[in-house]
């Protein structure tokens, strides 16, 4: 039996929507894509000089604008935060531009962000601040988003009756967190966040947003490793978190992924490796996993650790935390603050 009419349409537009959905490059993150269960990964050797490093990465600039203004973070936090938890989160963005951290510091972290340019050689903004804010207590959208209901989420937002969020394409990072009982379409199976920009059809405006989740309920093991791991690798142990917090702190490792991928590659069309502009491997794709000298593989590299037994690999303001490295192109490997090797 032929399709009447109206299934044909239903038909279409769903072929169309997902023809939509499946060229929408989002670029996703894991903190360890590489280990498999079981792997002989686990017995990798540590003095090795690794850290990403490869003749094969090709990380190129394709003339799209990167983020040389002053960086502005609006936050929506959606569904149930301490405030605790909140303060965490916004002390490591602050510290991203504040020159009075000991080394090794998250702005010495940043520093290797700072090294790219745009077509007139422009470099990253140094400063990175925190805007305003909106919170999302009653999940406006549900308990389970999907990418295109997070982009509802951000329009909410932004066009809010009482205090929206200001609209500024140029300068402007969107970063909506999602709380331990939401669920995001990949979540846990693919991704621990993504960037993406939002749509002017959707949204209005053309606006760079990421998405991090707390995963302490759903998936720590993925994505709070390590201070989760996951079960079916034995005898792996949970390292301690330094803010107490283990979704928290896992988290800010992601957030600090995201903003970095955001300054260099807001609208995809700026510092990405790979063919493929569909799935774009960024600066911080390509260091997943890696925290300090050594790392790659499965092995994290060598970190630092607390007088009261946490694990870390940079100081912030009043604070410390633990943010994977970033790649560095003028000299093709992953680097960071903490290097033993600098
Ligand atoms: C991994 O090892 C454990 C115990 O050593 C075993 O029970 C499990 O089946 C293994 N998993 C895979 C995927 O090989
Ligand atoms: C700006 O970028 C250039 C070229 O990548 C680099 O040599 C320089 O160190 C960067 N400046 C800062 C402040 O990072
Ligand atoms: C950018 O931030 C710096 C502080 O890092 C500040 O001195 C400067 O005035 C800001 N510029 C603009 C245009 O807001």
């Amino acid at each position: 039996m032929a399709p009447s009419t109206s299934h044909a349409s239903v038909l279409l537009i769903a072929t169309i929507l997902a023809l939509l959905l499946a060229a929408t490059p989002i670029t996703c993150w894991r903190p360890w894509p590489h280990l498999k269960p079981n792997s002989s990964d686990l017995l990798y050797d540590s003095s090795k000089k690794f850290e990403g490093s490869s003749e094969f990465v090709h990380l190129r600039y394709h003339m799209g604008p990167v983020l040389t203004g002053n960086i502005t973070v609006h936050t929506i936090w959606y569904g149930r935060w301490e405030k605790s938890q909140k303060k965490i989160i916004r002390e490591f963005i602050n510290s991203i531009s504040t020159v009075n951290a000991r080394p090794p510091s998250v702005s010495g972290w940043w520093r290797t962000v700072q090294l790219y340019t745009d077509q007139t050689g422009a470099n990253i903004s140094h400063t990175v601040q925190l805007g305003q804010e909106k919170n999302d207590r009653f999940y406006s959208h549900g308990k389970s988003l999907t990418r295109l209901s997070i982009q509802s989420v951000i329009k909410s937002a932004v066009t809010a009756k009482s205090k929206p969020l200001p609209t500024n394409p140029k300068n402007g990072l969107y970063l909506l967190l999602t709380s331990d009982d939401v669920y995001v379409q990949d979540f846990c199976g693919q991704v621990c966040g993504f960037h993406y920009f939002t749509f002017p059809s959707i949204v209005g405006y053309t606006l760079p947003y990421a998405w991090v989740g707390n995963s302490e309920k759903l998936c720590p093991g993925v994505c709070a490793y390590p201070f989760s791991v996951p079960k079916y690798i034995p005898g792996l142990k949970a390292l301690k978190s330094p803010n107490g917090d283990v979704g928290v702190d896992g988290m800010i490792s992601v957030i600090a992924h995201e903003i970095a991928e955001l300054a260099t590659n807001p609208l995809v069309n700026a510092w990405y490796a790979g063919q493929d502009p569909s799935f774009p491997v960024e600066i911080a794709d390509l260091c997943e996993g890696i925290y300090g000298t050594g790392g790659g593989g499965s092995y994290t590299g060598q970190m630092l650790l607390d007088h009261d037994g946490a694990t870390y690999n940079m100081n912030g303001i009043r604070r410390k935390f633990l943010v994977q490295w970033v790649w560095n192109h003028f000299v093709s490997y992953c680097t960071g603050p903490n290097a033993l090797d600098q």
